[in-house]
């Protein structure tokens, strides 16, 4: 409830709120016990705005003081049943942490069933189930769009979902791991490796030249062997990359940090360090399936298409 380690903020928040209440009722007491003949003539409060708008000093209606009468009985019920004086926890002893709490158990009643189903079955067969596949661009919504895009498009340095290139595997499997464990791409800086700018330079136009794309030939020619030497032992000796190591495909026009020839040399000169948050911390097993059958099914798609 509280995060204070002692009672004394406790008692002063609710000492504050009691000795208000009381407060407003001693005023409103003394403020209706005046009496006004019929005949006594009203004063002015001696207020006057736009020259000749002067307010009157009539006192308050009955009803009206009743509202008030009625609203701080209320504040004083409602202050006996909710917790709302310092520490003291109420009569019907609700939290919200409680209420959130039934909630969540009324929803895993309710949904826990149908997510046993579908963990039953096989990748393939819930991707292709448009119940779960609902279900799973929900949870997708609430936890991955965030860094991915609400249509799994990604970003720079986020991946796409949506296509058919992947750092660490589409097969249903690879998907899982990297939502439950989590996934780091590391790339070193590799500036000296490749003998400064220069090479830097040389490496991206061999790079170039793997994805047919236009490049200095010479540079390319100059960069081929650097790239055999220092960069194929991740990406492979033909540059089509290493699941293993999350080293992206460097042949295909696909880029997730940009292919200009500044984002490439960057990351020769600097590295690369990306990270995907393992999910398996707050995400339950039967989620994490839903989940990897839904981007699974992105892709899959497109292949049946
Ligand atoms: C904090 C941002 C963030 C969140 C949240 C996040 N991701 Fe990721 N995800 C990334 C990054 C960054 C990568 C790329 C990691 C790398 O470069 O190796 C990635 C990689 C992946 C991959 C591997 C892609 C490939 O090409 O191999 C999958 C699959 C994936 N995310 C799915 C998900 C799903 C499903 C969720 C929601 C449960 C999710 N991600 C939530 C940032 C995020
Ligand atoms: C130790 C393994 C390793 C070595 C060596 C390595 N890379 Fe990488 N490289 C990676 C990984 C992993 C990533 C992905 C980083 C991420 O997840 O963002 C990457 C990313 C890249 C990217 C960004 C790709 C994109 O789609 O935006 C380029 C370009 C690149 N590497 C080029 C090179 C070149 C050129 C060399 C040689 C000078 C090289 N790499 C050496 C592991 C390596």
């Amino acid at each position: 409830m509280s995060e204070f380690t002692s009672d004394f903020w406790g008692i002063y928040v609710g000492l504050i709120t009691v000795v208000s209440i009381v407060a407003c009722a001693v005023l409103l007491q003394s403020m209706s016990t005046r009496r006004v003949a019929k005949d006594e003539p009203v004063g002015t409060t001696g207020h006057t705005w736009d020259e000749d708008l002067t307010e009157w000093n009539n006192p308050l209606p009955r009803w009206w003081i009743w509202l008030f009468y009625i609203t701080i009985a209320f504040s004083l019920v409602y202050l006996a049943l909710y917790p709302g004086l310092g520490m003291y926890g109420g009569l019907l002893g609700w939290s919200s942490t409680g209420q959130f709490r039934e909630e969540m158990e009324r929803a895993e009643a309710k949904y826990g069933p149908i997510y046993a189903r579908f963990l039953a079955q096989d990748i393939r067969t819930v991707a292709a189930d448009p119940e779960a596949r609902a279900i799973g661009q929900r949870l997708f919504l609430n936890f991955c769009s965030q860094c991915h895009g609400s249509d799994a498009g990604g970003a720079k340095g986020i991946p796409n979902l949506r296509d058919r290139d992947w750092l660490w595997g589409g097969e249903p499997e690879a998907i899982r791991t990297s939502i439950a464990e989590g996934r780091t791409g590391v790339m070193p800086p590799l500036g000296a490796a490749v003998g400064g700018d220069e090479g830097a330079k040389d490496v991206a136009h061999y790079v170039f030249s793997l994805s047919g794309r236009t490049h200095d030939t010479l540079r390319a020619f100059r960069g081929k062997p650097r790239f055999a030497a220092v960069c194929a032992a991740c990406h492979g000796p033909d540059g089509k990359g290493n699941p293993q190591l999350g080293a992206p495909n460097l042949t295909d026009s696909i880029w997730l940090h940009g292919g200009s020839e500044a984002a490439v040399i960057e990351a020769v000169m600097k590295g690369r360090k990306n990270e995907m948050p393992a999910h398996k911390l707050f995400l339950d097993e039967a989620k994490i399936h839903l989940l990897t059958a839904y981007v699974y099914g992105l892709s899959a798609d497109l292949e049946r298409k």
